[in-house]
């Protein structure tokens, strides 16, 4: 009996070092190690930062005994330049997937031709490249190695100006028969801040609503930019401003300070809005401080991102867009 249970116990050993050993060894039938770069146009940016904790956290969750995620991300700091040397080391080190979130979509075209050419899958997230009919890019259309995953930012416009023209005055505070309005624009680059500069104010003339542009000024996603142009322009048009339009959260974090700043009430004399539903904004939406925001969806897009660059390493077929829905935030 004895002898049996040492054979069983050497036998285990055994196996239990040849499993060791296997686990470490990689390439023979061990655990697999994908090699994945990661470049995010700014670090310093509130919702990039949601976005990009939450890309290596799910990464994470997919790690088995027999597949492995290393990632390699990087902060382009709002640089072309530096992000294309940073898309020129990843081709050196071979990553075997790229997510590009670009700091000029005006560059995709350059950055795209590179990473096609040394052969490596492509997923391009947040910031995207627009034809020339501003529909899909030649570059990443029938690439069976390319894609973007976005959100649709003229759905976030249309719902910001939607949440104003459904309130009981459609947004005309002062009574004066128009929506007299501030815009806060993101980086102009970007179609993110072009379309919701435009369909915001398109959901109000489509219902029929007059409009106002008092101040149209480019804060670049910023809150402390957002604040400035809100302070400098309350005390430039004081109560003729109905609404303050922001591109995104941060922004409109920057407008909440200057608002609370001149004697402003959100939802007796002025309204407030702006687009992420960061934590802080969502706060604000329900204390009363914003009218209003939309949820751009941090998490269903990283983890789409996420997903389709584990099919492009398996070598599974994929399209060339994917849309994650933007949904509307009052208060509860
Ligand atoms: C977000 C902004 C962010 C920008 C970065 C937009 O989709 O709404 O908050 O600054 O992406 O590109």
């Amino acid at each position: 009996m004895r002898k049996i249970l040492a054979v069983v116990l050497a036998l285990v050993m055994v196996f239990g070092l040849v499993a060791c050993g296997s686990g470490s060894s990689g390439s023979t039938g061990g655990a697999k190690t994908y090699k994945v770069g990661v470049a995010i146009y700014q670090y310093n940016d509130n919702f990039m930062t949601l976005y990009r904790q939450e890309i290596e956290n799910y990464f994470k969750t997919l790690e088995t005994d027999s597949v492995k995620y290393e990632i390699t991300m990087v902060d382009s700091k709002n640089d072309m330049a530096e992000q294309t040397n940073q898309v020129d080391t990843f081709i050196t080190q071979k990553m075997d997937v790229i997510i590009l979130n670009l700091v000029q979509t005006s560059s995709a075209e350059v950055l795209i031709d590179k990473i096609v050419a040394a052969d490596i899958p492509l997923v391009l997230i947040n910031r995207e490249p627009l034809g020339e009919t501003d529909e899909s890019y030649p570059g990443i259309i029938n690439n069976p190695k390319v894609c973007y995953v976005g959100a649709d930012a003229r759905q976030s416009g249309t719902y910001q100006g939607e949440i104003v023209r459904d309130l009981p005055n459609h947004g005309d505070m002062n009574g004066n028969g128009t929506i007299d309005y501030v815009m806060i624009e993101g980086d102009p680059e970007n179609p993110d801040a072009q379309y919701r500069t435009e369909y915001s104010i398109k959901a109000l003339t489509d219902a029929g609503l007059e409009v106002n542009c008092l101040a149209d000024q480019i804060g670049n996603w910023d809150q402390a930019k957002g604040n400035e142009i809100a302070d400098a322009a309350l005390a430039q048009f004081g109560d003729q401003i109905d609404v303050i339009f922001c591109n995104n959260d941060g922004m409109a974090l920057g407008a909440a300070a200057a608002i609370e700043k001149a004697g402003r009430k959100v939802g007796e004399d002025i309204l407030l809005l702006g687009v992420d539903a960061l934590d802080e904004c969502v706060e604000k939406v329900n204390n009363g401080t914003m009218t209003g925001t939309v949820l751009n969806d941090h998490v269903g897009q990283s983890h789409t991102a996420v997903d389709v660059a584990v099919k492009l390493l398996n070598g599974e077929a994929i399209d060339n867009y994917y849309w994650v829905d933007y949904v509307k935030v009052t208060k509860q």
